[in-house]
């Protein structure tokens, strides 16, 4: 399975390598992956090649941030070369990533803190809904809502920057460790997550950092083999390198990057993995080219964590801030060296590198600080967090971080009805047969799981545990919590209400090898609630894609003697569920990592006092082995450059494939039921544009690219009924089928339209898609521009990518 590749690294060195790589399989029990290298294939472009992008453009203080930007070059102009070094370079200190104060200017230097679901790093903060979860619930409003609030909490903690949300990885493979972190498996549902996402960060105040940029679809390899006992940059086996060509990158992964750019996000973290050759976090065709020429990104780049492997070439390359950063001497140890510091110093005064691209650099970082009033009244950084921060302890700081302001503030205000909220909205409901849910006051109830109970393993999820609700995912996207509600203790304190018994086995083992009817008393119980887990955290990806710690043997043992066996998932994400179709089974939630009042959303959603409305942002597959893109796991060959992923799947991720190759699925992309039932009727496309020429007018560049993109062309709308006898709300969902005349390649529909409604029993409403050029156009790769391809569109309106109700069809551009 060898496979010999020609490609260059940073555009300017050209290697071969021999990638051998073994997808067999054979570690991963019932999972075995399919994908075949094609053998002795040589690689000559399009793709695992990177162009030099050079000079990187400066920022230009476009429409909202003119004034920000005035500031910033006054700022600039005031410093010491000394101080320029310190402005891109990370220190340790008490957040997560720290820029040191000047206090002769009165700055008081910058605290980045992690993450996309919560403020990690901090005491007295909420833990909310992971990203996955928050965008099942397809709610562009609590969206919003869910960022705004947590913005609110990084502030008031003293962070200026989050590093939140996350558009990569994206989901290219079902098993990539950090999936849960970033939203679905589409880049238009992640594209609007994002841009609401940080809007809200912003409009509370806090800088927002998409990340990671870009490529960022596996763990394995995300960062390079170090020699143990060689010196400091001493790399035995270079990153994975993300190898993704230009149409793929543009349609699928730069896309929801585009809406976060759009949203006039701050800051952007690069990637740790190769691209294409070079380093994410070098490459200067994604940060020049991509990001600041084609997207207007105005902000500043910072590295991942010890994400930067060059010096001058990463600041050519587009690179604006190291992080952890450090001493400023080469090295590789976060927190410990850093190519940045005092090499910025030494590279501007022997004529390396330009001291303007340095200015440029800070006015990048100063002018979203201005823009977003940080240097007026801004919290200072709580003294817990550096208690608390465990990837910069106190022993290992270097500069002086002069804390005054009031140790553990509680930051948390009302928001744990927001997060209960936002899980119950978020909570899918797969499976309801026989009337099984909402719960109808059932007077004995048993409650099965390792997953239903307390909590046994402390406030921040660092490692899996067996017993204890599993609420969020591993690594520094998770929370540290201040209580947790399990499902156990919210169960137990509704089931008063109805004095109902309630028995609860939460040993997994016990219950996999036992006779149920040997546990429970006196009598089969009225509903059987099984709660299972499955854990995924940042560095490792998932082994499986099942249910943990036996939890399909658990189903089968309860669902054997119990009729009315409802099973809840919290789960990273992709599970295959082989019970689904049990007859005894008859009702399946997928409830996800929903923070902190885990326990009170489910149990919302169990009685009915929430009728569920969330739907799947990726498909639920039959059987793992139905899955393509697998993330590269396994090498035969030990050079230097072998850990290349060649993304030649190009477009067909999750449904996009299920649906090219006609595979058909469990549960697809976008379904989910509800309490009541709906129907869709009376489509109607009323073009916008007076006229729509297949080219688009080339308009000056703002955030977000040419904003001829970003105009709505189309207005679509179909009437949205509920014909059921209960309030509830739904998601009508547009998918686009391109033309004939459009590349090969693309894939039979894409979602570019999604809205929820509420609605009351027998209400009927009138809901309206915006139809964007960049939505019904293609990238060409050609003459490097967004087209809308000649020929007839059919779009199609319903609940699911698979459950398309109505039908209109548009000729856009005439000929
Ligand atoms: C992660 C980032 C995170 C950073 C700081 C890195 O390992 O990839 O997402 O923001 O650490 O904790």
């Amino acid at each position: 399975m060898a496979r010999v590749a020609q490609f260059v690294v940073s555009g300017l060195l050209a290697a071969t390598v021999a990638n051998g790589q073994s997808f067999d399989g054979t570690s991963r029990s019932e999972d075995a992956f399919s994908y075949v290298q094609p053998e002795n294939t040589t690689i000559l472009g399009p793709y695992g090649h990177s162009p030099a992008v050079l000079p990187s453009p400066n920022a230009t203080g476009t429409g909202e941030w003119k004034e920000a930007y005035a500031k910033a070059q006054e700022f600039v102009a005031k410093l010491t070369i000394d101080e320029k070094a310190d402005m891109v370079t990370g220190q340790p200190g008490p957040c997560v990533g720290n820029i040191v104060a000047i206090p002769r200017l009165g700055f008081p230097g910058l605290c980045l803190q992690d993450g996309p679901l919560a403020i990690r790093v901090a005491d007295y903060a909420s833990v909310f809904a992971a990203g996955v979860t928050v965008a099942s619930t397809w709610d562009r409003d609590l969206l919003y809502e869910r960022g705004y609030a947590m913005g609110q909490e990084f502030k008031a903690k003293g962070a200026h920057v989050a590093l939140s949300p996350v558009a990569g990885p994206l989901g290219r493979s079902a098993y990539a460790g950090r999936n849960w972190e970033g939203f679905a498996a589409d880049p238009y549902l992640t594209g609007v997550a994002m841009e609401k996402t940080i809007r809200g960060h912003q409009d509370a105040g806090v800088q927002a950092t998409p990340k990671h940029f870009i490529g960022n679809e596996q763990e394995t390899q995300r960062n390079p083999t170090y020699n143990p006992n060689g010196t400091l940059t001493d790399v035995i086996q270079e990153a994975l390198s993300s190898n993704i060509d230009d149409r793929t990158m543009h349609e699928l992964y730069l896309w929801p990057f585009a809406n976060a750019v759009r949203a006039q996000a701050a800051s952007f973290m690069c990637a740790y993995q190769r691209l294409n050759g070079s380093y994410a976090c070098e490459n200067s065709k994604a940060l020049n080219g991509l990001l600041k020429e084609e997207l207007g990104f105005q902000g500043y780049v910072m590295s991942d964590w010890g994400g930067t492997h060059s010096g001058v070439s990463s600041i050519e390359g587009g690179l604006d801030m190291n992080m952890p950063g450090g001493l400023g001497a080469y090295g590789k140890t976060p927190g410990v060296g850093s190519f940045f510091g005092k090499n910025v110093t030494y590279a501007v005064n022997n004529g390396t590198v330009d001291e303007s691209r340095v200015d440029d650099m800070i006015i990048r970082i100063m002018t979203p600080y201005y823009w977003l009033g940080q240097d007026e009244d801004y919290p200072e950084v709580d003294p817990s967090s550096a208690d608390l921060n465990t990837f910069s302890p106190r022993s290992t700081w270097i500069r002086e971080f002069n804390l005054t302001g009031e140790r553990s503030r509680d930051v948390r205000g009302d928001h744990a009805e927001l997060i209960r909220k936002l899980a119950a909205e978020a909570t899918v409901l797969l499976k309801n047969e026989k009337q099984a849910l909402p719960l109808k006051a059932p007077k004995n109830i048993a409650i099965f799981g390792n997953d239903a109970g307390e909590n046994t393993m402390g406030a921040v999820n660092e490692a899996t545990f067996e017993f204890g609700n599993l609420a969020a995912g591993g690594g520094s996207g998770t929370g540290r919590f201040t209580y947790l509600v399990s499902p156990l203790e919210a169960i137990k304190t509704r089931a008063k209400e109805d004095d109902a018994l309630v028995q609860y086995f939460l040993n997994n083992t016990q219950i996999a090898t036992n006779n149920v009817t040997d546990l429970w008393v006196p009598a089969t119980p009225d509903a059987c609630l099984v709660f299972l887990k499955t854990w995924a955290e940042e560095g490792a990806d998932r082994e499986h894609l099942t249910v943990d710690y036996n939890g399909n043997e658990v189903v089968e043992s309860v669902a054997k003697s119990c009729n009315n066996t409802i099973v809840i998932t919290h789960s990273s994400g992709i599970n295959v569920l082989p019970w689904a179709n049990h007859p005894n089974v008859t009702a399946i939630l997928a409830a996800h990592y929903p923070g902190q009042e885990a326990g009170n959303s489910i149990v919302d959603v169990l009685y009915g006092d929430v009728n569920p409305a969330g739907h799947l942002p990726y498909t639920i597959a039959k059987n793992a082995t139905d899955y393509n893109a697998p993330p590269t796991t396994e090498l035969s060959t030990d050079g230097t450059h072998d850990w290349q992923s060649w993304f030649d799947e190009k477009l067909e991720i999750d449904y996009r494939y299920f649906d090219a190759k006609n595979i058909s699925v469990q549960y697809e992309f976008g379904f989910g039921l509800s309490y009541t039932t709906f129907s869709i009727s009376d489509i109607n496309a009323e073009q916008v544009a007076e006229s729509i020429p297949s080219i688009p007018e080339d308009q000056p560049i703002q955030p977000g690219g040419n904003p001829a993109l970003w105009e709505t062309i189309y207005n679509v709308t179909v009437a949205v009924t509920n014909s059921g006898d209960v309030k509830g709300a739904t998601v009508p969902q547009l998918y686009v089928t391109f033309p004939d005349s459009t590349p090969e390649g693309t894939p039979p529909k894409q979602l570019r339209g999604f809205e929820k409604v509420s609605l009351a029993p027998g209400e009927s409403r009138t809901v309206g898609f915006e139809l964007m050029r960049r939505d019904l156009s293609y990238w060409d790769i050609v003459s490097q521009k967004w087209l809308v391809p000649e020929g007839e569109f059919v779009l199609s309106v319903g609940f699911s990518s698979r459950d398309l109700k109505e039908v209109a069809k548009i000729t856009p551009v005439s000929v």
